[in-house]
Order: C-alpha cells, then sequence, then structure tokens
C-alpha cells in the first residue's frame, strides 16, 4: 500500500537578492506555468534568469487548462507511482498561491470546496464506488456520499444521482489567472520574459548546454531548462539522447456563463466522461477530450457534443445557460504519462516537461525541484522517479 508522503520544506524564494555571480545564470525554454514558476523561484534566488516562449507567455496549455488540483480522484489503478509528487505538489499549494498573490498582488483563485466524483445510475455507481475503494486502500482522503446528500450539497445535479466519491482536498485554481500572476511575480523578482521569438533552440558546445540560439544570436547561459510542454521534443538542437518523449495531446472545452449570484454549481463534479469546474466570476468549465491529433487544434462536432451532453446529463439547467467560449489544448503527454524533471545526458540541461494531465498541479513541487537542482546540484527524492533516464534504462531492461 502506498501512502501520500508528507512534502518537506523547501525554500528556494529569498526576497531582495540580487542577481549573484555565485548563481548559475539560467535560460528556460517555455513560458507557461512550469516555465514562468521556474523562473520566479530562481530569480527570486538571485540567480539571471531568461525565459523564452515561441509565441505568447502562458497561452498553451497553461490557458487551456482547467485548474484542478485533483491529486486524488484522478489516481487511477496503474498511475500510484505519481503519488507522492501530486500529493506534495498539491500540499504545496497554498502556501504556493498566497505566496504568488502577495508577490504579484494579483489573485488565483484557489477554491476549496473539494471535488465530486458522481455516479448518475447503478452502472456508474459500481465503477465509481470501485474507484472510492482503491483510493481508500491508497490512504487518500476520500469518502462515499449517499445521492441525498450529494443532492443536499448540489441542488441542481440530475435528481436521480445515485451517490458520489467525494474528495475535499481536492482544490481548483483559475489557471488563467495564476499564469497572469507568475509572469508578474517573475519580472518583479528580475527574470526577463522574450515572446514570439518563433523557434527557440538549444545552444551546444562541446556537448554542454551554453544557452539558446534565436536565429543566429545566441544567448549563453550557465542551464538550460525545457519546459515547452508540448513542444519539446521539437525544440532546434537537442541531441537525440536528450530529446524527452513527449507528444500533444488534445484536449477541447467549452465555458458556459453562469449567474456568478447564484451558481448551478459550487463544487469540481466528475460525470462519466465530462468535468465541470465553476469558477468564482461564473465561468463554468466543462472539459475534456482527449485525443491523439498532433497539433490540429481545430474544435470538433463530435468533441464538443459529447462536452455538452456529458454535463447536460448531470446538471441539466445547462441547457439554459449561453456558451462563453470552447478551444483546444495540448497536455504534454510522455511515454508513460508522467512528467520528465530534472538532469539529462546533456550537462547543463533540465528537463521539466511531460506533465500531461498535472500541470498545474504540478506546478509548485516542480518549481522548487528545478530551483534546488540548478542551486545545489541536488536532484531532490521526490523527483528522482521522474528522471529522462528512466526511458533508456527501461529499453535497456528489454
Ligand atoms: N486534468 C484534466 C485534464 O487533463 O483534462
Amino acid at each position: 500500500m502506498i501512502h501520500a508522503s508528507e512534502p518537506r520544506p523547501f525554500s528556494v524564494s529569498e526576497p531582495g537578492l540580487r542577481p549573484s555571480a555565485c548563481r548559475p545564470s539560467v535560460a528556460v525554454i517555455g513560458a507557461g506555468c512550469i516555465g514562468l514558476a521556474i523562473a520566479w523561484r530562481l530569480a527570486a534566488a538571485g540567480c539571471r534568469v531568461d525565459v523564452f516562449d515561441r509565441g505568447e507567455a502562458g497561452r498553451g496549455a497553461t490557458h487551456a487548462a482547467g485548474g484542478m488540483l485533483a491529486a486524488c480522484v484522478e489516481t487511477e489503478p496503474g498511475e500510484e507511482g505519481l503519488l507522492p509528487l501530486t500529493r506534495a505538489s498539491q500540499a504545496l499549494w497554498p502556501d504556493f498561491a498566497r505566496d504568488l498573490e502577495a508577490a504579484s498582488g494579483l489573485p488565483v483563485d484557489l477554491r476549496g470546496e473539494g471535488t465530486m466524483v458522481i455516479a448518475l445510475n447503478a452502472d456508474d455507481a459500481a465503477k465509481v464506488r470501485f474507484l472510492h475503494g482503491f483510493q481508500r486502500d491508497l490512504g487518500l482522503p476520500v469518502e462515499w456520499l449517499g445521492g441525498a446528500e450529494v443532492r443536499r450539497r448540489e441542488p441542481y445535479l440530475q435528481p436521480g444521482v445515485a451517490g458520489a466519491l467525494f474528495c475535499a482536498g481536492d482544490h481548483q485554481v483559475d489557471n488563467r489567472k495564476v499564469a497572469t500572476a507568475l509572469r508578474r511575480a517573475a519580472a518583479a523578482a528580475g527574470a526577463r520574459l522574450h515572446e514570439h521569438c518563433g523557434d527557440v533552440a538549444l545552444a551546444l558546445e562541446r556537448d554542454r548546454a551554453a544557452g539558446v540560439r534565436l536565429g543566429e544570436a545566441l544567448h549563453r547561459a550557465d542551464r538550460v531548462v525545457l519546459a515547452a510542454g508540448a513542444w519539446s521534443a521539437g525544440v532546434p538542437g537537442l541531441p537525440a539522447t536528450a530529446r524527452p518523449p513527449v507528444r500533444p495531446v488534445k484536449g477541447q472545452m467549452v465555458c458556459l456563463r453562469m449567474d456568478a449570484r447564484l451558481p448551478l454549481l459550487r463544487h469540481v463534479v466528475w460525470t462519466p466522461g465530462t468535468y465541470l469546474i465553476p469558477r468564482l466570476d461564473g465561468r463554468l468549465l466543462i472539459g475534456a477530450t482527449t485525443e491523439e491529433r498532433g497539433f490540429d487544434d481545430r474544435l470538433t462536432a463530435g468533441g464538443q457534443f459529447a462536452l455538452l451532453e456529458g454535463a447536460w446529463r448531470a446538471l441539466p439547467g445547462i441547457a439554459e445557460l449561453p456558451i462563453e467560449e470552447s478551444w483546444a489544448g495540448f497536455r504534454p503527454g510522455s511515454r508513460d504519462d508522467a512528467p520528465i524533471l530534472g538532469e539529462t545526458a546533456v550537462p547543463g540541461l533540465i528537463h521539466a516537461t511531460g506533465h500531461h494531465r498535472n500541470g498545474i498541479l504540478l506546478t509548485p513541487v516542480t518549481a522548487d525541484g528545478i530551483a534546488r537542482l540548478v542551486l545545489t546540484g541536488e536532484t531532490d527524492p521526490l523527483l528522482r522517479p521522474f528522471v529522462a533516464d528512466r526511458f533508456t534504462r527501461m529499453g535497456a531492461a528489454a
């Protein structure tokens, strides 16, 4: 049986430090929440940090995500190995959000109502009860709610709702607000952001990472952090030995507009096939498809229909709500669906990618762990199982 380990405090934020000659300079490729959070932590610790993005900061998976911090209810059989990392990061989120709000002066809307996985009929109930038993046996803080109790907590759910798995600790945050706040906090700490760079290539000198190349220009850095999400494998200049096995896993979403004063829903709710995320401002996010279509970002009738139909079966009142926005994003899925974190076969190059369905959840633990690696050369034991060499070791064992 695996129990989630308690996170050990590790702080690299030392406000007021100036870039120091004895601290490494860092180039981060990718300005999503992972890259920006790493940049914030390192700049606050006194490093000279430059973040490069092919487009606009925070507009990739960070913008497309739902912001669920669901370390417990999203855990399915076969994913036990990820739990120490996801639970540690979940525990870091309240302090991370508080520090980020203080550093940026901006809210990130961390909400603590918890998450329900509802069953709409007897078949669903058998599946959700199995999930409940599995998660409970892992020591996760989940409980079973009967149908009447589910309706008491969420009165607009379908009247026949059969029951729900509930996790009080699986919170949500507004990921778009997190991106805006990270951008502001990183800049306030001294990090420099370079957007719309097009291709940002890794620069090598004597087989070591020497910085990044933008066209003919070389930007030198002591360390390069690859945090380019679904685009990580395509970064030019990466030798095959350091190319992370990451691919885009498309997810479509729809956003409806509720009355913020009388919302139809307060908890994050998983239904068979979809999830619903109510925001404080009245937006109701419905997600998400899982599609292997490369970087094709077109919305499809089937994808949008499946989301709306799945949500309507659980929450019939959505039929009256206006559609505000629809979008598709790309989860960075790795070969084993776990992130790729830490040192690589190329000295000076560090991976922080492949977060798949958990990028927002894993932001604090990734930022602290990668900052620690850059500053001290130590790999946090929590990150060790996720180093890229696991793929070559698996290959060697095969
Ligand atoms: N974590 C939710 C998703 O990837 O759709």
